[in-house]
């Protein structure tokens, strides 16, 4: 099973344009338990749920949403058996390797965010070009946290920023929250406005920490290989309902 979707297709009229996220977040979980329930191998699950991470992107495209950061995989994630860890590592090298000519024309701007000096060299040399070919782009910025942990990433923000206060850089009184995330490898980009756990699990597994304080999060059951558009819009309608106070009345 693949998903196509080639032609631009508007915003549903029940949405607001007005009210959408300008930063949608997604953890992609479920796609080991989607293959299992087939009958398949888990890294089946892993292939369905690229085709799907694809149309959602094109899907964030059509509706005028203007960044999409997705948990490719977690510092805990090299955890699992070496053939799938492997495997994954091939296939984002792949992926990458046959979409840049199209994010190019689709105007993407793709980032990596993560410890990525720890991945196979191999996928380092295609995230780089990726990320050099597409620096210019503007239509939508799309995120991928790759050896990505959020505990990780403030740690190495601590260290860069010790580091100048020991040049005398910066003044310890100096550090404050834009100091701060200027060292988070997910510099300059905004705060996620909306959070997309799928597959009924309910935590964050080390994702965005810092940056998802004042986030929405939307929770579902439905597996990442079948979350569809019709499964981003109930999460975008959800949204549109959420009062966000920022700690006012
Ligand atoms: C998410 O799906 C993809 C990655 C973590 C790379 P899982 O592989 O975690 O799928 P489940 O949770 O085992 O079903
Ligand atoms: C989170 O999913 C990581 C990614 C989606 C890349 P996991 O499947 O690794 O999370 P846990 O182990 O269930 O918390
Ligand atoms: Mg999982």
């Amino acid at each position: 099973m693949t998903v196509q979707s080639t032609k631009l297709e508007y915003l549903p009229s029940d949405l607001k344009k007005e009210l959408l996220p300008k930063h949608v977040a997604v953890i992609m979980d479920g796609n080991g338990r989607w293959a299992i329930g087939r009958g398949l191998p888990r890294i089946m699950g892993h292939k369905q749920g690229v085709n799907i991470l694809k149309d959602l992107l094109r899907c964030c495209q059509d509706w005028g949403i203007k960044a999409l950061t997705v948990y490719a995989f977690s510092t805990e994630n090299w955890g699992r058996p070496k053939e799938e860890v492997e495997f994954l590592m091939t296939l984002f090298g792949g992926v990458l390797r046959q979409e840049l000519g199209e994010m190019l024309q689709e105007n993407v701007k793709i980032s990596f965010v993560g410890n990525l000096q720890a991945l196979p060299n191999a996928l380092q040399s295609e995230i780089s070009r990726s990320m050099e070919e597409t620096k210019h782009n503007r239509g939508i910025y799309f995120n991928v946290a790759t050896n990505y942990g959020g505990r990780e990433e403030i740690l190495q923000a601590c260290r860069a920023i010790a580091k100048k206060v020991d040049q005398g850089i910066i003044q310890p009184s100096e550090i404050d929250q834009a100091i701060f995330e200027h060292h988070l490898y997910t510099a300059p980009n905004c705060d996620p406005d909306l959070i997309i756990r799928t597959s009924g699990e309910m935590r964050l597994s080390n994702f965005l920490l810092w940056q998802l304080a004042y986030s929405e999060i939307y929770f579902t059951e439905t597996l990442w290989p079948d979350f569809d558009r019709s499964e981003f819009k109930k999460a975008l309608s959800a949204y549109q309902q959420r009062e966000r106070r920022f700690g006012k009345v």
